[in-house]
């Protein structure tokens, strides 16, 4: 099946509003082809040009790229700083881009970790992008799930203790409210690339009701194609939120 058939194939009724990715094997696609990690990490700018323009095209509303996790500070320094290269070169020449297709940039994790040029051309690109109102992309750069949800802890404690709040105001909504990914949805879909079966600290809190996706197709290699085929495979499973088959067809509680 060719890309258009994979996308004229989805129900445009029965979209995600958010996608979640984790974008995983740029370093074994290198290494298969006899080259240096970074290699792979460049190649894959080209996946996630392909997968922002895909899900534009189909009407997703919220995209998040998992591009740099907390630990990913422990690789080698080289691959550390080409990544922190390659981020402002990819947020600079696709700033054109992102414009044309009204995509909308934020980012999510302890981006004050970040060197400060990156930190700035982020914030560029964020601000240039603020009024757009087609996909919102949502990069997770120094991302920790565990250590969102930690400052979140802290943050709902001092509120208490500020007397803002009080204990029994705390519920899942006011958790939620707290987090980074506060404005938006949580992700119906969640997708990671290269055979690997893991979450990685990733939306732990976001994705308790979201539909994983599992495929071996090595980041660099991921292709509007396989975008719109794992968006159709996800339109063919019943989500049930805990109930019963059906209780979810007839909309009871
Ligand atoms: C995981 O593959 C990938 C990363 C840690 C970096 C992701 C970055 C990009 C795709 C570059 C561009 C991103 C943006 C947002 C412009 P890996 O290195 O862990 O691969 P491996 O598991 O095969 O070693």
């Amino acid at each position: 099946m060719n890309t258009t058939d994979q996308k004229n194939n989805i129900d445009k009724q029965n979209l995600p509003q958010h996608v979640a990715i984790i974008m995983d094997g740029n370093g074994r696609w290198a290494k298969q082809r006899g080259n240096k990690r970074i290699f792979g990490h460049k190649n894959g700018v080209q996946s996630v040009r392909s997968v922002v323009e895909a899900a534009g095209e189909i009407g997703i509303k919220y995209l998040t790229l998992y591009a740099f996790s907390t630990e990913n500070w422990k690789r080698p320094k080289l691959e550390v700083n080409a990544l922190m290269s390659l981020f402002i070169s990819a947020v600079k020449n696709e700033t054109k881009n992102l414009m044309k297709n009204n995509v909308r940039m934020k980012a999510i994790g302890n981006l004050t970790n970040l060197p400060s040029n990156v930190q700035n051309n982020l914030n560029e690109i964020i601000n240039i992008t603020k009024n757009n109102t087609g996909l919102t992309l949502i990069l997770a750069l120094s991302y920790s799930s565990r250590q969102e949800i930690k400052d979140t802890i802290i943050n709902i404690s001092k509120e208490v203790i500020d007397n803002k709040i009080s204990i029994d105001d705390i519920n899942e909504n006011l958790v939620s409210s707290r987090l980074q990914t506060s404005e938006f949805p949580d992700p119906e879909l969640l997708i990671r690339t290269s055979g690997e079966f893991r979450i990685s600290n990733f939306l732990l809190w976001q994705i308790s009701y979201s539909e994983l996706y599992f495929t071996d197709i090595l980041w660099p290699d991921f292709t509007k194609e396989h975008f719109f085929k794992a968006i159709y495979n996800y339109q063919q499973r019943e989500r049930r939120f805990g109930k019963i088959t059906e209780q979810t067809k007839s909309n009871k509680t």
